[in-house]
């Protein structure tokens, strides 16, 4: 299996990407980190380890990150997750405390430790992933891929243009970009297209498996579009959100990705936390090179086969139930 560590703010569907890692078969989840973003670190350390036991893998290390971006304040996304950040569903509190020491720690530790290349698959704000880049560089050689959700070559969701988990922290983002080890930007180009069918998420929240359960319930607090009425026969449909981004990790190819140079507005305004994506036409090497800077190039996910994504999910999610 591919070794992964996932780094998010759990959050609805960071608890989603979460609840299939573990359960697909093609993943050997070594890790997961936590950050500040969705709602406050200790929020989301506890909705970690609660989604952990529910899906039956109390193992898994969690550590505790970043209380806050490297230069912004922390603004919540209490509006969109619920007040305890996972959509308010009275999960119970967790059994177990996290790991003793920090998340670069453990990131740096279970990166190294790795006897494959680890599959990096940030899901929150980068604040984590940049604090490890710049105190343990060396890191980048056990990196096989970093799979992060984030950004947009669109429309954003916090702004106009930007996505929030590099709004949050724009600057962190930047430092991502610029790791050296190959990146794909699972953005909201492709992540709200990922939605699973209102018959789907009504069997799901019908299964006799928490886990399954879980994931039905989850999706059921995730509108498919902004505004959907409570008479929509869709009503009940719900993005996968960030666990598209794992999904790709398994399955890259239900998705097309363009090499492009990629680069995030740092400036002040209202472009901040943009992700700008070089997508003019025709730019070759030799362009970019003779271009005034250069820009770290992304693979960057452009579409999506929504129904191989969610015949995946499904099938994972709900097949280790009852297996
Ligand atoms: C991202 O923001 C968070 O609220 C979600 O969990 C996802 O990671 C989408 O912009
Ligand atoms: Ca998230």
């Amino acid at each position: 299996p591919i070794p992964v560590i996932i780094d998010c703010d759990t959050g609805v569907d960071d608890a989603l990407a979460l609840l299939f890692a573990v359960r697909h078969p093609a993943i050997d989840l070594r890790a997961v980190t936590c950050v500040a973003g969705n709602t406050d670190v200790d929020g989301v350390v506890r909705n970690t380890l609660t989604v952990l036991e529910q899906a039956g893998a109390p193992e898994i290390p969690v550590a505790r990150g970043a209380e806050r971006p490297l230069i912004e304040p922390p603004r919540s996304a209490r509006h969109v997750h619920g007040h305890d950040g996972m959509g308010d569903l009275g999960l119970p509190a967790p059994r177990r405390t996290p790991a003793e020491v920090d998340a670069v720690t453990l990131l740096r530790r279970e990166i190294l430790a790795s006897p494959r290349p680890v599959t990096l698959v940030p899901t929150a704000p980068l604040t984590n992933i940049a604090l490890l880049l710049r105190t343990h560089p060396e890191v980048t050689r056990n990196i096989e891929r970093i799979v992060f959700m984030g950004g947009a070559a669109g429309a954003g969701n916090a702004s106009p243009v930007a996505e929030f988990n590099v709004w949050h922290d724009p600057e962190a983002a930047a430092i991502l970009l610029t790791a050296g080890v190959p990146i794909t930007m699972y953005g909201l180009d492709v992540f709200t297209r990922v939605v699973v069918p209102a018959a789907d998420v009504r069997r799901l929240r019908a299964a006799a498996e928490p886990g399954a359960r879980l994931a039905g319930e989850l999706l059921a607090h995730r509108p498919a579009t902004p505004g959907s009425r409570p008479d929509d026969p869709e009503e009940d449909a719900g993005g996968l959100g960030d666990a598209g981004a794992v999904c790709a990790v398994v399955d890259p190819d239900g998705l097309v990705t363009h090499r492009l140079p990629v680069e995030v507005s740092l400036a002040p305004g209202p472009t901040r936390g943009q992700t700008v994506v070089d997508r003019r036409p025709r730019i070759g090497e030799a362009e970019l090179h003779e271009g005034t800077r250069e820009q770290p190039l992304v693979d960057v996910a452009l579409d999506v086969d929504v129904e191989r994504y969610v015949k995946l999910y499904l099938g994972t999610v709900e097949g280790a139930g009852t297996a």
